[in-house]
């Protein structure tokens, strides 16, 4: 089953088509990849698909349901979870707060019990002992260096009660070690059987973990299918050689 579909999806953004006349669907339990030259409409697919813009024309479905009137509010409610380019964290939050307020997501306006909380801090130091960031629980997210807030934003990501994860260039600017630890965390996110959309630009990590890739350009949608024989097409090679 599909766990997220596309129809005839269409963006302007002033003049631009940023997302035009999209079809595609993500299939439940697997890595789905998005690349394309910049400016072909990745973010922009993401920010339709989370809610954060409305689209012009088209049609999208969570597990076979109609998305209609989403904000970026209810789209938990959708089990849809996502990161942005770049990394957002309440900075002044310590680590480990930041991880439970994704893991309370749902409950975060209700005043929670003594024995949830303490499950959740356990639950929380658990997530963070995986991710090798257990030593920096106390500290403030902002006083992390660059890579391991990225890899908190994903954690974060993770740990929110989600089935769907969007993910817009998670490996940007990370050391090879930190990369090996994203990518183990998406393959074990994937075993758990969720569903996960990957912006990426970094062909060798679409090759390594995506089960199908989307190649978007000028915000069409170009090719689409297992990486190895999407990525030797011509059409695809000419949209990234023409970058
Ligand atoms: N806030 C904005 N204001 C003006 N134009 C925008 C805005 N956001 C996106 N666009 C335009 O929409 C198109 C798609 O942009 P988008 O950010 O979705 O591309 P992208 O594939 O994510 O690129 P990148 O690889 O650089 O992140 C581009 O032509 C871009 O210039
Ligand atoms: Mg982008």
């Amino acid at each position: 089953m599909a766990a997220l579909e596309t129809k005839d999806l269409t963006k302007k953004i002033f003049a631009v088509k940023a997302v035009d006349n999209l079809t595609l669907s993500l299939p439940a339990g697997n890595i789905t990849g998005i690349i394309g030259p910049n400016g072909s409409g990745k973010s922009t697919l993401l920010n339709l698909l989370s809610g954060i813009c409305k689209s012009d024309q088209g049609k999208i479905k969570v597990k076979g349901r109609a998305l209609a009137d989403v904000n970026p509010h209810r789209i938990a409610s959708y089990g849809i979870a996502r990161t942005f380019q770049g990394v957002r964290l309440f900075n002044q939050m310590t680590t480990i707060d930041n991880i439970l307020l994704a893991l309370s997501e749902k409950s975060f306006f209700r005043s929670l019990s003594r024995r949830t909380e303490k499950n959740l801090a356990l639950r929380a130091n658990e997530i963070l002992r995986a991710a090798g960031l257990a030593d920096w629980a106390y500290k403030p997210a902002g006083e992390l260096s660059y890579g391991q807030r990225k890899l908190l934003e994903i954690t974060r990501v993770l740990a929110a009660p989600a089935d769907i994860i969007l993910l817009d260039e998670p490996f940007a600017g990370l050391f090879p070690e930190i990369i090996v630890k994203v990518s183990a965390l998406l393959k074990k996110t994937r075993a758990d059987g969720r569903t996960v959309m990957l912006v990426e630009h970094n062909l060798k990590i679409i090759r390594e973990l995506c089960d199908v890739v989307y190649v978007l350009d000028r915000g069409k949608l170009i090719a689409g299918g297992p990486p190895g024989e999407t990525l030797s097409r011509p059409e695809v090679l000419a949209a990234y050689l023409g970058n």
